[in-house]
């Protein structure tokens, strides 16, 4: 090497390491934008009780807090516990002798939780403790120290016993960093399944995953009732659907139609993430439903999780100007998604009239009625999926319609072939259900 060439290097090695150290002094000498409180007391790992953290974090409390209060409703959604089968008497048919047709309310705000759980009429002397799953911050805690095995093997009367507080901090943060963590071990085990490894996420990911700790499909894996998400073959309903199907779960038998049933729940993550609009722009969870908000010169996430549609300047107006439009879309997208899954229900409802008279037939073809009876499946459930995910099909709506249509499909496949085991067009007849208002009744 020449001395000239020597001589640039060395320089440009100045220059650059000039260059490196100003913007280091530059970025120290700019004030930072204060996030969060500065940290004055020690909490100790999955402390349950989120005052403690709250004297740390009082704008993140503060407005946490604020989930309890919020009680009014959206066209839709929002936090009072409306009953679904008030709403939507079909749902009492469609989830016959299932536990869901004796109650089945609207979901509220996280410092609800607990005592909802505790309230709700499906519970009984035979619930499994897994139910606490997704209702309280002493969960972390006590599966650090059982193991989710031995806490789901629990029942739900001798759990509660160790279970204090609702929803809290040590759900979705860890107390020594406050970064976002997944606390919930079913969570863990069904991303390690799909070969991925949380810890190696984006902050940006992190704000929707931390979410899918609850806010997804689930079902009680064998007599351990053990915790487990249904994503071995991906998370989209038919992934899911094939899935349940491989491994012959059954979640109830429908009365006089013999189907062996599945019921959805709350699958708001699997929706979103299944190529929405958002999600493929890289928006999160958070983003519209905690958006940031400012305490003097503190800028903190809101925690008061709800309905964005309370707040659309807020929650929407971040990223749309036009805040008007984009709330309008909803109010049209909701309508739509609303209207198609009534007539799906309508649809699902013919096919279990079809099926039960073909059942109650001795002469109807076995082959046939069992065809009818995995169509019918199939068909509510993926109704479902839709009709237990919270936005009424706001968080994916091409999605959405697309499994809608499916379903409608399905159910009218189901009764066809109802019809064809019975060998009896009667059975083909194509009902609206509509409430009674004099008896109470839903009827054609
Ligand atoms: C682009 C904004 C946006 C994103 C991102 C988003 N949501 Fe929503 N979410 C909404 C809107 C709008 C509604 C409908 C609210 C209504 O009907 O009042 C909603 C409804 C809900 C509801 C029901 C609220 C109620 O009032 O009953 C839940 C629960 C929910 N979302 C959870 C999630 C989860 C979990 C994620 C991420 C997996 C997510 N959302 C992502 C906008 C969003
Ligand atoms: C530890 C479990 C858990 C985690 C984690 C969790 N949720 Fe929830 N969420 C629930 C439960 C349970 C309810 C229903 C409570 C009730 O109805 O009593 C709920 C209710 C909601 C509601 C309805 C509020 C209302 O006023 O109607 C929204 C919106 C929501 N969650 C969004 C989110 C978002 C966004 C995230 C992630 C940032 C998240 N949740 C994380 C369990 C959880
Ligand atoms: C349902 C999940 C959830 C719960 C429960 C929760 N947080 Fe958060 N928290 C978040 C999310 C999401 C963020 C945004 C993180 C990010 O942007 O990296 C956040 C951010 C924060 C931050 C960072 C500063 C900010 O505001 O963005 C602090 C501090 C914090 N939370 C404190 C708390 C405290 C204290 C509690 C209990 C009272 C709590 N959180 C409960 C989800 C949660
Ligand atoms: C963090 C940014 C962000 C937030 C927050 C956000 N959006 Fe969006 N939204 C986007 C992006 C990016 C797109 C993709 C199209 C585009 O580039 O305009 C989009 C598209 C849309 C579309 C068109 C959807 C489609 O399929 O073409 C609607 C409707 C919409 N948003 C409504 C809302 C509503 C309502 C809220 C608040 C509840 C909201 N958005 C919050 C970023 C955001």
């Amino acid at each position: 090497m020449n001395k000239y060439a020597l001589l640039v290097l060395v320089g440009v090695i100045v220059l650059l390491s000039a260059a490196l150290i100003g913007t280091l002094v530059f970025m120290t000498n700019k004030p930072v934008e204060s996030r969060a409180v500065q940290v004055i007391y020690d909490i100790a790992p999955m402390e349950p009780d989120s005052e403690l953290w709250g004297r740390n974090f009082p704008n993140q409390y503060s407005s946490f807090l604020g989930t309890g209060d919020n009680v009014l409703d959206t066209t839709y959604g929002g936090s009072s516990k409306f009953s679904h089968l008030e709403k939507d008497p079909r749902q009492v048919i469609l989830f016959a002798a299932y536990g869901f047709s004796l109650e089945y309310n609207d979901d509220r705000g996280h410092e609800w939780a607990l005592t909802d759980v505790r309230e709700i009429k499906r519970v009984n002397e035979t619930t499994p403790g897994t139910c606490y799953s997704c209702k309280s911050s002493d969960n972390p805690g006590l599966w650090a120290e059982m193991g989710m095995a031995e806490y789901d093997k629990m029942k739900f009367s001798e759990l509660g016993e160790h279970i204090n507080n609702t929803i809290g901090c040590a759900n979705c943060h860890e107390a020594e960093t406050m970064r976002l963590i997944v606390t919930n071990p079913a969570l863990e085990e069904a991303l390690e399944a799909q070969g991925k490894d949380w810890r190696t996420f984006s902050r940006q990911e992190m704000r929707t995953v931390v979410c899918a700790n609850c806010h997804v499909e689930y079902y009680f894996k064998g007599d351990g009732k053990y915790l487990t998400f249904p994503w071995q073959n991906g998370t989209k309903v038919e992934e899911m659907y094939e899935y349940y199907t491989e491994i012959g779960f059954k979640d109830w038998e429908y009365p006089e139609a013999l189907t062996p049933m599945l019921k959805a729940q709350h699958p708001e993550y699997e929706m979103f993430t299944a190529g929405s609009t958002h999600y493929n722009a890289g928006v999160a969870c958070a983003d519209c439903h905690m958006p940031y908000a400012r305490d003097g010169a503190a800028k903190y996430s809101d925690h008061n999780i709800r309905s964005p549609l309370f707040q659309p300047e807020r929650a929407c107006g971040q990223c749309h100007n036009d805040v008007a439009y984009v709330t309008g879309r909803v109010a049209v997208i909701q309508e739509q998604v609303y209207n198609t899954k009534i007539a799906t229900e309508d649809a699902i409802i013919d096919a279990i009239n079809a099926i039960k008279a073909a059942t109650a037939n001795p002469a109807s073809d076995q082959a046939l009625l069992a065809e009818a009876r995995e169509l019918h499946r199939k068909s509510q459930f993926y109704w479902d999926f839709v009709s237990a995910e919270n936005s009424m099909g706001f968080h994916n709506p091409q999605y959405v319609l697309k499994i809608l249509a499916e379903s409608t499909d399905l159910a009218r496949q189901a009764q066809m072939k109802a019809a064809q085991a019975a060998n009896d067009p009667s059975l083909l007849q194509v009902d609206t259900y509509y409430l009674n208002q004099e008896s109470g009744a839903l009827a054609p």
